[in-house]
């Protein structure tokens, strides 16, 4: 079966014609926890800057860097204060530019993270809009309403916060009066920006030229999918309690309104009118039917796919998770993304540990035991399957290490905000500061051993010197395949894929030119199946495997590239 027509992926399909953003593989720094260079505990930029030639090593072709703007860090930068500086903790605009120039001189493009849907309580302009009153244009910058009930006790609306609690927050008034209620979708430090004003849509387009000018190759936008709310600001019917407990298939009433297709439109001329193929890809958690309305030739450029990252370990469920986006990339006229790990889920190399089917709740409690040894088997076997795939490959620090979820942090050092605001356990274990060398002071993080969170003992065995030239570690297999994705073009879209039909049970296969990905998702080894056309693959030369090889079979929880001879 032909999941993907070649014709309708050809145009540009010519490696020197194709914006680099449709096969990229894309390397997503959390710069709190990648290394730093000051000795503070906290990641920096100059960190980053020092190593990069670890990415260039790895093979990537951009990084994306999570922000690193003036911030409060109550969402862990994520509430941003100034979009157009740099956070002391991370380092100056010097260093920004020094990053970037670095970077690009070793051949790798720069996304930068936007946050347009709120800012941080202490940007400026609201801390103007706190000053000004009711109906003043300070206020018009963010979404300010009255409460309902006699005095205006209650809340606007019954519209609930991302990070569990309401989403409105009272105000007291510069004459000590109890005032106005602003919303917040995510924590009381991040109140939203209102969109129906002009100035903040001017805002923006400054904060997209602004990046734009210092060299960034594109934008990751955070909850691109939020910045419009309804008009009226209607109670929800549906509402949610914490991002999880959102019904299937629901979308939360202030989440995917059409207004937000607008800015797309608007931002979209701006990057093409800088040089070179300048990209947004948004973090848009929408139904996948909604999905062409925000990418095109007039709107994003592409949008982060999860159901690859939320399909559970099995033929079916894989399977489907490719086919449905390759499906949708025909429809919009754009190659599909691929996701495995971010700084907002548990890392999969911890998740692939429990049962197909387990029920997550928001991070890892102390209580939870994964199988470490089958969740990294395969998360391996996952990242294989994802890196032959068409489309661009997101990855996220420390998989190339094969870290997992750390679930045991102190709470009193936890900083998510859904953690203070709800006791979950929170994004802060796939955080903890990476491990570099295995003998070193926090494992090489920081020169003074310092690091905001502490990292557990089994990160010396992982740490990326400990695995540099070691074949078979996590670091060499991710490096291979990068390479070898480069070399067979299997993230270019012009070849379809194949999916191999009537294997046996628990093998999931299919082609990519001349490469053939066997996934064996059962619990015993199987024997190569016949190859396309009746080949027999068991005399095919193994381009990489994420298991120890074993002549003419597959291990249990393995996934291996073949070539056709
Ligand atoms: C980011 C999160 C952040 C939230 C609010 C998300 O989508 O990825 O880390 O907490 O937006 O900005």
């Amino acid at each position: 079966m032909t999941a993907q027509s070649p014709a309708q992926h050809a145009p540009g399909a010519d490696a020197a014609t194709t914006p680099w953003w449709r096969d990229a593989v894309v390397y997503q720094v959390y710069p709190r926890s990648f290394a730093d260079a000051d000795g503070d505990g906290m990641g920096d930029l100059p960190g980053i800057t020092a190593h990069l030639p670890h990415l260039r090593d790895l093979g990537v072709d951009a990084l994306w860097l999570s922000p690193f703007f003036t911030s409060p860090q109550r969402d862990g930068g994520y509430d941003v204060a100034d979009y157009c500086d740099v956070d002391p903790r991370f380092g100056s605009l010097a260093d920004a530019d020094e990053l970037i120039a670095s970077a690009h001189a070793m051949g790798l493009k720069v996304i930068v993270d936007i946050v347009p849907n709120h800012s941080s309580s202490e940007h400026e302009l609201f801390q103007q809009a706190l000053a000004a009153g009711p109906g003043s244009p300070e206020r018009d910058m963010y979404v300010f309403a009255d409460g309902r009930g006699e005095h205006g006790e209650l809340p606007p609306n019954n519209w609930t916060s991302i990070f569990h609690g309401e989403a409105w927050t009272r105000i007291t008034e510069a004459d000590g009066t109890p005032g106005q209620w602003y919303l917040h979708i995510f924590d009381t430090s991040q109140p939203d920006w209102n969109w129906q004003n002009p100035r903040v849509h001017a805002l923006f387009r400054d904060v997209l030229r602004f990046w734009l000018d210092r060299g960034a190759d594109g934008f990751r936008v955070d909850v691109a999918h939020g910045m419009v709310k309804p008009e009226g600001l209607p109670d929800a019917a549906v509402n949610a309690e914490g991002l999880l407990d959102i019904p299937e298939g629901e979308v939360p009433i202030y989440f995917d309104n059409d207004g937000v297709l607008e800015i797309y439109r608007e931002w979209r001329p701006i990057l093409d009118s800088y040089e070179g193929e300048r990209m947004m890809v948004l973090e848009a958690w929408i139904p996948e039917h909604r999905l062409p309305l925000y990418i095109g030739p007039e709107e994003a450029h592409q949008s982060f796919n999860f159901g690859f990252l939320q399909a559970t370990w099995g033929v079916e469920t894989m399977r489907a998770a490719i086919e449905k986006p390759l499906a949708l990339a025909d429809a919009v006229g754009a190659p599909t993304t691929w996701v495995l790990s971010n700084h907002d889920v548990i890392r999969h190399a911890t998740r692939y540990g429990f049962p197909p089917g387990y029920r997550f709740g928001e991070g890892l409690g102390r209580a939870e035991t994964p199988d470490a040894a089958l969740g990294l088997a395969r998360a391996r076997a996952a990242t294989l399957l994802m890196l032959s795939l068409p489309g661009a490959a997101y990855l996220y620090q420390g998989e190339e290490l094969g870290l997992p979820e750390v679930a045991e942090i102190p709470d009193a050092l936890r900083e998510d905000p859904a953690h203070l605001r709800a006791g979950v356990p929170g994004r802060d274990g796939c955080r903890v500061p990476l491990p570099w060398r295995a003998d070193a002071p926090a494992y090489g993080f920081s020169p003074t051993g310092e690091s905001w969170l502490p990292q557990p003992e089994e990160f010396g065995a992982l740490a990326a010197d400990a695995q540099e030239g070691v074949p078979g570690s996590t670091l060499e297999m991710y490096r291979a395949a990068i390479a070898l994705r480069r070399e067979h073009g299997l993230g270019r879209p012009d070849a379809p894929v194949e999916f191999l039909e009537d294997l046996p049970e628990g093998l999931l296969g299919l082609v990519r030119g001349e490469v053939v990905v066997l996934v064996n998702t059962s619990e015993q080894e199987l024997p190569l199946p016949a190859g396309p056309d009746g080949l027999d693959l068991a005399d095919a030369e193994v381009l990489v495997g994420s298991a120890e090889p074993v002549p003419g079979r597959l291990p249990a929880d393995a996934a291996v590239w073949l070539r056709r001879r």
